[in-house]
């Protein structure tokens, strides 16, 4: 395979579908366990080819599945989608290969049969360590489950990352730091700690559930940063420093990358211009420079280091006010990056550094 000269682009694989769909979850994806694999891997196949012609055979540094729920998918689907990623785009040697599971869905067999074909990283679905906690969230796995899938993988010698969900009605930030107790003892290099948002369209949006207020939301997001013993490297993500994911880095620092699948959103580079990518590689909108350096900037301030400003995004930052900021906002090497207290105020503050 030729390597094109176009940059290098990472990848995004969408697989839409879940057991069943969880009470808080608005992320496309439709309940069905069985799917029609086959149809599923030609559309995505048929995908990989359409973007490898119009953006050439470029470099892949990071490929990630993600849902819906991808360890549904059999070993078997999974190698016809990474062999098309092979033969049509030029694989780095050391690509980080991610896949989302949710616990119940991966057997050891199965497991084993991933990493032989190259997934070198998971990301597992644990959300909570309280099965009553599983339950109210309409999970399919106890937290057993997880533990049981997390000690599999984690002696399998891939990378482990876990997903947890906090802010649930009644909970408390001794609750909170608990769990970052345990998610020490387990010892993750990586684990993603989402406050629960209460979205429209869900069985929970339509509950009117009695939710943390905001003090107590901001007094545990305060509590996980000073309990884990992972750095925080983005507003929800912690890591050991090496172990942050490659994938999600190189998006929020503003690199390419190409969505695949229905519900899949990219952002592409073909001969000098940037695309956005909506689904399934049929719609195609040029972005001005200016609306991608605003993106860069939104997505790197969600970051612990920050956004790069270079010749584009000093034209979208206000730096005054980045300045007249600093129990906010930093300056180091060249990237303005939020403090603490300017993290717990993202969305205002990035709202207000664009100009
Ligand atoms: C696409 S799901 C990932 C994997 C897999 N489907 C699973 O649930 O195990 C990504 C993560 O987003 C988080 N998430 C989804 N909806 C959320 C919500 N409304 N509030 C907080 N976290 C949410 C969950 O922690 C979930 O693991
Ligand atoms: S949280 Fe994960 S398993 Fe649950 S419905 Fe959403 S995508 Fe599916």
């Amino acid at each position: 395979m030729i390597k094109s000269m176009n940059i290098s682009h990472n990848i995004y694989i969408h697989v839409p579908f879940c057991v069943r769909k969880c009470q808080y979850c608005a992320f496309y994806s439709l309940p069905c366990a069985n799917p029609d694999w086959e149809s599923y891997a030609t559309n995505i196949i048929s995908e990989i080819e359409h973007f490898a012609k119009i953006i050439g055979a470029v470099s892949v540094p990071t490929v990630f599945f993600g849902g819906g729920t991808p360890s549904l998918m059999p070993a078997t689907i999974f190698a016809r989608i990474m062999d098309a990623i092979r033969k049509n785009f030029h694989l780095d040697s050391d690509a980080e290969i991610t896949l989302e599971a949710n616990p119940g869905t991966l057997s050891s067999d199965k497991l084993a049969d991933f990493c032989k074909i190259g997934m070198n990283r998971l990301s597992v679905g644990v959300q909570s360590f309280d099965d009553d906690k599983l339950k109210f969230l309409g999970r399919i796995h106890t937290a057993n489950d997880a533990i049981k899938l997390l000690d599999t993988a984690m002696k399998s010698g891939i990378r482990v990352s876990g997903d947890f969900i906090y802010g649930l009605p009644g909970e408390t930030v001794s609750d909170v730091i608990k769990t970052c107790r345990r998610i020490n003892d387990i010892g993750f290099s990586h684990c993603s700690m989402y406050e629960l948002t209460i979205e429209d369209n869900t069985p929970f949006g339509k509950m009117n559930l009695d939710m943390p207020n905001n003090e107590t939301m901001a007094n545990m997001y305060m509590a996980i940063g000073e309990t884990l013993n992972l750095p925080r490297y983005e507003v929800s993500n912690y890591a050991i420093p090496s172990h942050e994911c490659r994938h999600n880095q190189n998006v929020w620092d503003g690199d390419a990358y190409i969505g695949i699948g229905d519900g899949a959103a990219g952002r592409i580079f073909i001969n000098g211009t940037w695309y956005e990518e909506l689904g399934n590689g049929k719609m195609f909108n040029q972005i001005s420079d200016e609306t991608r350096a605003i993106e860069r900037v939104i997505t790197g301030m969600r970051t612990v280091r920050g956004v790069l400003v270079d010749d584009k995004t000093e034209k979208v930052i206000n730096i005054e006010f980045a300045k007249s900021h600093p129990d906010m906002l930093r300056f180091v090497n060249n990237r303005i990056s939020a403090t603490d207290n300017g993290m717990l105020v993202l969305d205002d503050l990035i709202t207000k550094l664009v100009k």
